[in-house]
């Protein structure tokens, strides 16, 4: 077994081959100054089975297509089985054609990665299930339910009734999941976008978290619009404490700045992408990943 790291979660990667006791094993990615990415590995991988583990968030394209190379790079060195382990899935909110003239870029994700050379795939709680259904190789999706629960878990004794809320309702089945772990009740936010992406509207709320701490849960966390909108409206019915817990801290600029400012108590998120040290420190000991 060979383990192979893309720059884009080197901590992580780092982790992992920790963790199996393993060595990552060496390879030059090199930027020519076009602009063009040139991946090498330092040794043969003839007949063996390998792993590249490259997260695809932002720089999206330079880390796909750092993934996409490196994954044909061990296909034409004659890997015997390849898996691409991709923490965090770009463009898996792409994932179906619900405007006319739109694409369902997940669907090219996955067939970009196919294509490429991966035999399998792992992942990380995807955005929606049925994205597995766009890959026509074996896959496993991972999930952060369990790690995310057990921490929380440990919470409960210093929270006043908790409360879980869903803050998106496309999240709802898995809160559920999250409230029947920590066995808590169950709050919904309904919320509708007002631009393609950057904008969210919160509208409804149903349940009740006055006096209560309330637990706001998703999948990731972008803009942090969404988020915003949650704390506020949980805050106007009458919450205690928030606790905000969510899977993959995308954290475009500025979300790090605002969420910061917002009256939580603690964020907690997981290493599926790596927050750099300057978006980190808006949180200060507020932000804990695990
Ligand atoms: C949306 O469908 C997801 O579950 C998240 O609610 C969304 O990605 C959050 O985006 P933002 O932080 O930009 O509101």
């Amino acid at each position: 077994v060979k383990l192979y790291a893309g720059t884009g979660c080197p901590e992580l990667a780092s982790n992992i081959a920790g963790y199996l006791r393993m060595p990552l094993c060496e390879r030059d990615v090199i930027v020519f100054p076009n602009d063009n990415l040139f991946v090498q590995l330092h040794t043969s991988v003839r007949g063996q089975d390998c792993y590249v583990i490259q997260t695809t968030s932002a720089p999206v394209h330079r880390n796909l297509m750092e993934l996409l190379i490196m994954l044909q790079t061990l296909r034409l060195d004659s890997a015997a089985r390849i898996t691409a382990v991709i923490p965090y899935l770009c463009y898996a909110r792409s994932d179906k054609k619900d405007q006319p003239r739109v694409p369902i870029t997940a669907r090219l994700v996955a067939d970009m990665i196919e294509v490429a050379g991966a035999d399998r795939y792992i992942t990380m709680d995807l955005h929606a299930g049925q994205i597995q259904g766009f890959f026509s190789i074996p896959g496993d999706v991972m999930t952060a339910f369990y790690i995310l629960t057990d921490y929380l878990k440990k919470k409960l004794p210093v929270m006043k009734s908790p409360v879980v809320v869903t803050a998106d309702l496309g999240f709802a089945k898995k809160a559920r999941n999250f409230a029947q772990k920590l066995d808590t009740p169950l709050a919904f936010i309904e919320k509708r976008r007002v631009s393609n992406d950057s904008k969210a509207e919160a509208l409804t709320f149903i349940g009740d978290v006055k006096d209560r701490d309330a637990i706001i849960v998703d999948d990731e966390i972008n803009t942090g619009g969404s988020m915003v909108q949650a704390v506020n409206l949980v805050k106007s019915c009458g919450a205690r404490n928030i606790y905000m817990v969510f899977v993959h801290p995308v954290l475009s600029d500025p979300a790090s700045q605002i969420l910061s400012a917002l009256p939580v108590t603690e964020f907690i998120a997981t290493d599926t992408i790596p927050i750099p040290a300057e978006k980190a420190a808006y949180f200060g000991d507020r932000l804990k990943i695990l």
